[in-house]
Parts: C-alpha cells; structure tokens; sequence
C-alpha cells in the first residue's frame, strides 16, 4: 500500500470512530508504518537511511492528515448536533418572589414620619455602651436594682475602670445628644435593643423608639399632647382612648406608662373603645439628674421623654400573634406579614 491509499483511506472515513480505526491500522503498535519502520532495522548503512527518511517523511504527512479529518468530522458532527438539538422558548420561567419590606422596618418608619411631621429629627448611637451612657448618667447608680431589672448582657471587660454592656435601651442616645447639642432638643432614637430573656413575650433582641425633647418651659403637657397625637395618628384612629399610669423609671420624674383603649372580642383585640387596656410605652419627665449629668440646669431647661417597643406596637397594629416569629426569617411568614 503507497501513501496515496494511506491519504484516501484517511479522506474517506465517514465519522470518528472509522478514522480512528484507520489511523490504529497505520500507526498503531502493529500499523503497517510502525512495521515498516521495525524492520528498518534489518536493512544496511545507506539503505535504511533512505528508506528511514521516506517513512517518517510518510508518517509525519498521515499524522497531518488524520489531524485535519479529524477536526473536519468533529466540526461536522458539531454542527449536526446544533441542528438537532431544539430549546423551547415558549417554556414560563420559574416564578420568582420579590422581596418584601419586614413589619419591624416599616413600623419604624411609620414612626418616623409621623415624629418628622411633628418637627423630630432622627439620632443613633452605639450598640455596645458603656456603663455611664447606658446607666449612671440616667440616673441609675451602681447596684441599683434597676440593673438587674433590665437583664443586662454584660461585654467582657475590655479595661478595668469601664464596664461595657450591649444597650438595654435607647435611653443612652438621650445622654449623648444632651451632651454634644443644646436645647432647643427635639430628637427620636430608633434601633436596636438587647436583654438577657427570652420566652413567649420576650427576645434577647428587640426594638425601641426612643423621644426626646428639651427646651425652656417643658411640662407634662406637652408630653401628652405629644404621644397623644402620634397614637392617633399611628394607629388612624381619632378616638384612641388613652391613659397615663403612674410609675417608675430612675431616668424620668415624674414617670408614667401609656395604655391605650382596647376591645377583646371573638376576633381577638381591637384598638379603641376602653373595655381593656394595653400598655404601649414609658414616658416621663426627664430627671434632674440626668440633666445635670449632660450639663443642662435644670432650672433653665426642662423636657421630656418616651421610649416605645416596636414589635409590640407592630403586634398591636397589624394583628401579628406571636412576638418570637419576628425573628425566625420565614419566608411565608414574612409574605404575609410583610410590606
Ligand atoms: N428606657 C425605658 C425602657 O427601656 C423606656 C423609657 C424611655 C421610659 C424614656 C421613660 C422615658 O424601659
């Protein structure tokens, strides 16, 4: 067999596998041109030279040929397989959810703006205070049971004259804006608040809006006209009955707690009327102390403050049973509830 039959053997394989067999029978252990080349070894001197030259001269030109069959009949198999192969484009894509705004976030700001409207600008401060924000500057010495009152998750101690808590309450975003502005104040601190408690009513973490305002001539009042209006407007309802309860907090005096007119019937709870009532925040005057600790004089400025839970007034307003499921990230949960 000469190199042309070689050359149409290699042209003429219809598909990969044929080539394959013809490139084995050439070049293969037992290939023909690997047999001729064994037995070079058994021709003399000038001979096998010349006849050495023409196989490999030979072989090189097969590999070249099996090389671009090769890539012929894959491009067409290639191009067979595009033409079979079909999409359907009619097919719906997957559905897909968008996300929604959790109750928490936007019962924040429903707050917001109705504090906005009301002239109140937004301050934050730190999650980890330390304990003079957090306690003695609003009046709550070392010791004091209010401390243990508030279940306080404690921060290992970074130095020995500081202790450092994560915030119990907003209350310590009070005593910075008291410390670095000056009255006329009118200010609320939302975020995030942390005790040690948990069960059906109570998460380690949970949310405050806290209100403040200072300036000459602050009295009880304005307190109440204040909440007042926000609850109105808050839950949209102009008959709202509200109640100040008389009680205590070391940081206002004096203190009141808020309770607003409610119905319990078959349906569960509905705001208005005052067949019950339920508690929806802390309020009071604030202390002299602790405006002495921000440097104010008590006998020039006075003010008041608030401070409000919001997954209880998220629970209340929009009918949400349980406070725990706040926190669980279900995606159900949170396409129901959500906004
Ligand atoms: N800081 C109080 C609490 O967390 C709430 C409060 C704020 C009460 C401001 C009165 C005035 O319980």
């Amino acid at each position: 067999m000469d190199s042309t039959e070689h050359l149409a053997h290699i042209r003429h394989a219809s598909d990969l596998t044929t080539l394959e067999q013809v490139r084995v029978s050439l070049l293969g252990k037992k290939g023909v041109i690997t047999e001729a080349l064994k037995a070079l070894s058994a021709l003399d001197g000038d001979v096998r030279k010349a006849q050495g030259q023409m196989l490999n001269e030979q072989k090189q030109l097969l590999i070249a040929e099996l090389d671009a069959r090769r890539l012929e009949l894959e491009q067409r198999a290639e191009h067979e397989r595009l033409g079979r192969e079909r999409l359907d484009m009619s097919l719906d894509a997957a559905p897909w959810r968008t996300g929604r705004t959790h109750p928490i976030s936007a019962v924040m700001q429903e707050i917001h703006d109705i504090f906005a409207l009301m002239g109140f600008t937004v301050r934050t401060g730190p999650l980890i205070e330390d304990d003079d924000h957090n306690f003695s500057a609003l009046n709550i010495p070392d010791h004091h049971p209010a401390r243990q009152m508030q279940d306080t998750f404690y921060i290992d101690a970074a130095s020995e004259d500081t202790t450092y808590v994560l915030r119990t309450h907003t209350s310590p975003v009070q005593i910075r804006t008291m410390r670095s502005e000056q009255p006329p104040i009118r200010i609320i601190a939302p975020g995030s608040t942390f005790r040690s408690d948990s069960d059906v009513t109570h998460t380690p973490m949970f949310h405050q809006v806290e209100g403040l305002v200072v300036d000459r001539d602050i009295h009880m009042g304005h307190l109440k006209g204040c909440i007042s209006d926000f609850l109105r407007l808050f839950f949209g309802k102009d008959d709202v009955q509200i109640r100040f309860r008389p009680s205590f907090f070391p940081f206002t005096e004096p203190s009141a707690e808020i309770d607003i007119g409610c119905t319990r019937n078959k349906d569960g709870l509905i705001i208005g009327g005052n067949h019950d009532w339920l508690e929806v925040m802390g309020c009071g005057m604030v202390h002299p102390h602790v405006l002495r600790a921000c440097g104010l004089d008590p006998q020039q400025v006075q003010g008041f403050a608030f401070g409000m839970g919001v997954e209880r007034l998220a629970m209340l307003k929009y009918n949400i049973p349980d406070l725990r499921t706040f926190f669980d990230s279900d995606q159900h949960w949170l396409h129901h509830y959500g906004f």
